[in-house]
């Protein structure tokens, strides 16, 4: 098996989303793992009822906000669902937040190892073009990530097969090629779906998915993705 290319999902694997929940206590008290579990949820809810209800326009779902959007309302609801206020600046401080979120400690490390390697690197994420630059940039990861690649353009959501597709627009390879690494159980299954060869980074020692298959390799943090690519063999240079 020849990995080429080492492309990461954005939110969750690069970026910790669940790190709001800090500001979130401040802001709310008592309410901070609850806002950040189900602003999460919804946000992605959103995603993909937005890709379901209009999948085969040529031009993506007439139903797209682009993912900046989508954040803000999913935690416009989330805190009127829990009956929060927001009518004092909250939902602007987490919304920064969001916009410049800590990126797990190993990653800048591992992405400098793998480009060492030889191999292309890229984030492909259903953030916006917008958040994907602010987030890179804050986390010192510019020269390590070769193609930012964004959902925006094809107006379709994860775990579309054309959202997966745009990699190989970007990057000149075969799908099996492609070593897809996600923390986001769904996305890595998507991913193996699609065809990738894939790595589930599984930060919180969650059971996958009850669906089949199993992503070819995973690990409990990205340093796992140094194990697959080298002791597991499966680096070819190019
Ligand atoms: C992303 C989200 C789904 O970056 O984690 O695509």
């Amino acid at each position: 098996m020849t990995i080429k290319a080492v492309v990461f999902d954005a939110y969750g694997t690069l970026f910790d989303v669940y790190s709001i929940q800090v500001l979130a206590e401040e802001l709310y008290p008592s309410h901070g793992a609850d806002i950040s579990v189900k602003w999460r949820d919804k946000q992605i809810e959103y995603t993909r009822l937005i890709t379901q209800s209009d999948p085969h326009s040529p031009s993506g779902s007439q139903y797209f906000r682009p993912f900046w959007e989508l954040t803000r309302l999913s935690l416009e609801y989330t805190l009127d669902r829990l009956k929060l206020n927001r009518q004092s600046g909250q939902v602007e401080k987490l919304m920064q937040q969001y916009a410049h979120l800590r990126p797990f400690s190993e990653n800048l490390a591992v992405l400098q190892k793998i480009k060492a390697m030889g191999l292309t690197t890229a984030i492909l994420s259903n953030g916006s073009m917008d958040m994907l630059n602010s987030a890179v940039k804050s986390a010192g990861m510019a020269d390590v990530l070769d193609h930012l690649i964004s959902v925006d353009s094809i107006r379709l959501f994860k775990t579309s097969p054309e959202s997966y597709g745009l990699v190989q627009q970007f990057i000149a390879v075969n799908k099996e090629e492609v070593l897809f690494v996600s923390s986001n159980a769904w996305d890595a299954l998507g991913a193996t779906w699609f065809g990738f060869t894939t790595h589930w980074v599984n930060r919180q020692g969650l059971p996958f998915e009850a669906l089949s298959p199993q992503p070819d390799f995973s690990g409990p943090d990205l340093n796992s993705v140094l194990d697959s690519l080298v002791s597991r063999a499966i680096l070819v240079s190019s």
